[in-house]
This record gives structure tokens, sequence and C-alpha cells, in this order.
């Protein structure tokens, strides 16, 4: 079983999987950190070299890689579940939370962000609302929802431990017949 971490630039993912995979003595993945080691190079020069498309291309083959593992936390890159069919891998690969950070906690910690290319140059304030409506109906179909305003990384971790196994087991739950499909897909929520 995998647990796999979604959610908007800066909303923990990194630092709540790690903590996560920690406590359950699983492996830690991120998608970011796993393209960057496999091309040699940023995810900010590969936007400015190939550009973003280059990049998407390369997310999208890896979420459909991400099934292969197994004991893993991965922590994705707050675009991926944007593509179409992304979020289907996901699912396949593990049970799928979503880390629901509020938008004025995002925009304080991206402030002093160079990293990002996504949110570099112009209002970032603006570009963080807009991209952040658009994807926060994707984001919503995660298997499980945790908010995470005010909450420090080990009562989030707490969370998504907790969420997880309960999604698992109605996952499981859910497979024979005349199990309820409507239970199965509602998100558990912290
Ligand atoms: C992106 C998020 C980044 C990284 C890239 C694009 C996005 O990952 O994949 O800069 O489109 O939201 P983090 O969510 O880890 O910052």
């Amino acid at each position: 079983m995998n647990v796999v971490l979604i959610g908007f630039m800066a909303s923990g993912k990194s630092s709540v999987g790690r903590r996560v995979a920690r406590r359950l003595g699983y492996r830690f993945l991120d998608t970011d950190r796993f393209i960057e080691s496999e091309l040699g190079c940023t995810v900010a020069e590969l936007f400015a070299t190939k550009g973003e498309a280059y990049f998407r291309e390369l997310e999208f083959r890896l979420a459909r890689r991400l099934s292969a593992l197994t004991n893993t936390v991965i922590a994705t890159g707050g675009g991926m579940p944007a593509a179409p069919g992304n979020l289907a891998a996901l699912k396949a690969a593990g049970i799928v939370v979503f880390l629901n950070a509020a938008v004025e906690e995002i925009v304080q910690r991206l402030e002093r962000d160079t990293r990002r290319p996504k949110v570099q140059g112009g209002e970032l304030k603006d570009k963080v609302l807009h991209l952040h409506a658009a994807r926060l109906p994707l984001y919503a179909q995660a298997d499980v929802i945790v908010d995470t305003a005010g909450k420090s990384v080990n009562r989030v971790a707490g969370d998504v431990i907790r969420l997880t196994a309960e999604a698992l087991h109605a996952r499981t739950a859910s497979a024979p017949a005349g199990a309820s499909p409507e239970a199965a897909a509602k998100p558990q929520t912290a």
C-alpha cells in the first residue's frame, strides 16, 4: 500500500510525507525530486529550457509508474492531478490524500520562494488564487481530505495516518458485490 499526497504548492506535502513515512516505516518519494534526479537538473531549469509541457509529460509518465511502488509515501508536484487521467493513476497507486492548506498560509510560504516557476514574477496572491480555484475541484476528488490550517506537521501526519487507514478499510470493504459505491466515494475528512 502507498500513501499519495496531493495539494497546492507549499501545502506541506514533503514535510508531512517524510513524517508519515517515518512513523509508518515506509519509504518516501517526492515526484519533483525524482524527476530532477532522473534528468540531472532542477524543475525550474526544466521549465526554463524545455518548457512546462515537457515537464508535464514527464509527470504524466511518472504518475503511471507509481503503482509499481509498495510501502511508500509519495509527495506529488502540485500540478500532477491536473492532467487528464493522472488522478486515476494516483488512485491506482494508493490512497490519495489532499492536504488542504489555507490560501493565506500558502501565499505567506511562497513569498520568498525562488524555486517554483509557476509563481515567479507578477502578483503572487492573484496567481495563487487563480490556480488554487482551478485546481481545488480536482484535489477534492481525493480519497481523504486533511485540512492543515493551524495544525503542526505532527498533527497533520497523525490525521493522514488515521484517515488513510479508514479509507483503505472502506476501499477493501466496498470491493464485494452489494457494497455501497457512494459510501466508498465519499472522502474521509479531518
Ligand atoms: C507545480 C508544483 C511544484 C512543481 C512545479 C509545478 C505546480 O511542486 O511540480 O514547480 O504546477 O503546482 P510542489 O507542489 O512540490 O511545489
